[in-house]
């Protein structure tokens, strides 16, 4: 699918599953940022133009079928829209395009390949920034939905590393953030293939 596809099925999930107060002026940042051009990794997952609006597709198809499963919890589909389809602004301007000299394997000449590199200007974490950016649009998140959004990257995250329990409790608390946790693992591994350096 193209970018202008991937941006329009993003537009219309937020247009017809979102009404909280700000959506409006979250778009409008959304819009003036490279969220809709931007690679969802710099060399793994996504690693292309669009990447980033399409991983994010991929995250609410795979958190609408694991919320399926648990009717009881009464998870709304606004919910499961903002958690997935904002989860990972935080890579919204944060990547430019560099260059790299590879050797190409036919020929055995030296070239230089386009990459996209890492342009953090606005470092205050992951997910932690994510929940920070939506924030300053929407009233407001839940506190689900902001433990969802703050612990997505389970494991991966830096806090594990400290020895922090926060992110246990979260889990135990809030059983939407294994389950975007989980959406987010199923997109990122089983349906976007990772592409080669
Ligand atoms: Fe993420
Ligand atoms: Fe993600």
């Amino acid at each position: 699918m193209d970018i202008q596809e991937l941006k329009a099925e993003f537009l219309d999930i937020c247009k017809t599953t979102i009404q909280r107060d700000g959506i409006n002026e979250l778009i409008d940042w959304l819009e003036a940022s490279d969220f809709f051009v931007a690679p969802a990794s710099s060399k793994y997952h996504g690693s292309y133009a669009g990447g980033l609006v399409e991983h994010s597709l991929n995250v609410y198809k795979c958190l609408k079928q694991v919320v399926e499963k648990y009717p009881e919890l009464n998870i709304s589909d606004e919910t499961v829209a903002i958690v997935a389809l904002f989860h990972d602004l935080c890579k919204a301007n944060c990547y430019k395009i560099g260059f790299r000299n590879v050797k190409d394997d036919d020929t055995g000449q030296w070239y230089k390949k386009e990459v996209y590199e890492i342009d953090e200007k606005f470092p205050m974490g992951h997910g932690e920034k994510s929940c920070i950016i939506i924030q300053w649009f929407l009233k407001r998140l839940s506190t689900d939905e902001l433990l969802a959004i703050r612990y997505h990257m389970g494991g991966f995250d830096a806090i594990v590393k400290g020895g922090d329990f926060g992110m246990s409790k979260a889990y135990e608390m809030c059983p939407l953030a294994p389950m975007l946790h989980l959406a987010d693992m199923e997109a990122t591994y089983l349906l976007e293939s990772r592409t080669s350096e």
